[in-house]
């Protein structure tokens, strides 16, 4: 029987690699996608792929995207919570804008896209959600708070969900990637640093050396750590496994991160700080 999956955010990085992945093994694919030349690029990758407009933080284009799905099925067998933005910044000047802006898309979206697909997903035995979190959720990672907060805010709702929900087939998965190598890094510097712009004269003077590092960093991790495929085929395995684990870690800092917070918090902050310190002096 085919099985239909919705990815959002599909047009690089992990939820491409995904698509890619799960198209070849013989699911049919709902990839998200918000701009026409992704849709054309998807749809030449393989024919199992179907790119669907989706901007998660939009009532209209969700509904919208379930229209476009429902033409083809009523039965969703998973959904692949992708789509995510990274953001940066101080907590004592970053604009409440920025951090609306940051749950917008990696919280609230992901919470819209899976209220509009459980109702077709309960016509589907053990179908599934599978929500790209982060190692970030551990939250042990300073001046990108707003991005580590949403990824913890994604999993707590997410298995609050676990908890309620009446569909006792449904499994809920967070996956927890180290750092993967896809445009994400250069998209959030440059997002970040046009922030930044935003920040008051005394917050850029306060903070410009730890975001000048931390900033530079990120830079790097463009073509560092895990390939996209990687995180693709832990995916694949969550799916085709019969008894899914609640979460995954991938990448050794990821697995680092968990067993960092499992510190006391005074011996866990010691460390991050003297660590940036040391790093950046
Ligand atoms: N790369 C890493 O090191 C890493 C590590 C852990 C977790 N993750 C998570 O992995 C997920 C994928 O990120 P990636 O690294 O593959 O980065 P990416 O290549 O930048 O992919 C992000 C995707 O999200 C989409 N997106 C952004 N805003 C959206 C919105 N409002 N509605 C719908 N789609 C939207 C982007 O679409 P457009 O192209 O249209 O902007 C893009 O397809 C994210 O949730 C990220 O937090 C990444």
């Amino acid at each position: 029987m085919e099985k239909y999956v919705l990815i959002t955010g599909s047009s690089s990085g992990l939820g491409k690699a995904t698509a890619e992945k799960l198209a070849k093994e013989g699911f049919k694919v709902f990839a998200g996608v918000r701009k026409q030349e992704d849709k054309k690029t998807l749809e030449q990758i393989h024919p199992n792929i179907t790119p669907v407009f989706i901007d998660v933080t939009s009532d209209e284009s969700v509904d919208c995207a379930f229209e476009t799905i429902q033409k083809t099925t009523n039965k969703l067998f998973a959904l692949v919570n992708n789509a995510g933005v990274a953001l940066a910044g101080p907590v004592e000047y970053i604009p409440v804008d920025i951090l609306k802006k940051q749950f917008d898309i990696n919280v609230f979206g992901a919470i819209r896209t899976a209220q509009r697909a459980l109702p077709l997903m309960q016509h589907c035995d053990d179908c599934r959600i599978v929500n790209i979190s982060s190692m970030s959720s551990y939250g042990i990672f300073p001046f990108i708070s707003p991005y580590c907060v949403s990824k913890r805010a994604l999993d707590m709702f997410f298995n609050s969900l676990t908890l309620e929900c009446k569909m006792p087939e449904l499994k809920v998965v967070s996956i927890k990637p180290g750092v993967v190598s896809t445009p994400i890094w250069n998209k959030s510097v440059d997002e970040s640093m046009k922030n930044l712009e935003h920040l008051c004269e005394e917050g850029k003077k306060k903070y410009a050396k730890e975001f000048d590092f931390l900033m530079e960093n990120a830079r790097k991790n463009t073509d560092k750590g895990l390939q996209p495929e990687e995180i693709a085929n832990l995916v694949y395995h969550v799916l085709t496994t019969k008894k899914p684990k609640l979460s995954y870690n991938i990448g050794k800092d990821s697995i680092f991160a968990r067993f960092m917070s499992y510190l006391p918090l005074e011996l866990c902050n010691f460390l991050v700080k003297t660590g940036l310190e040391k790093r950046i002096n």
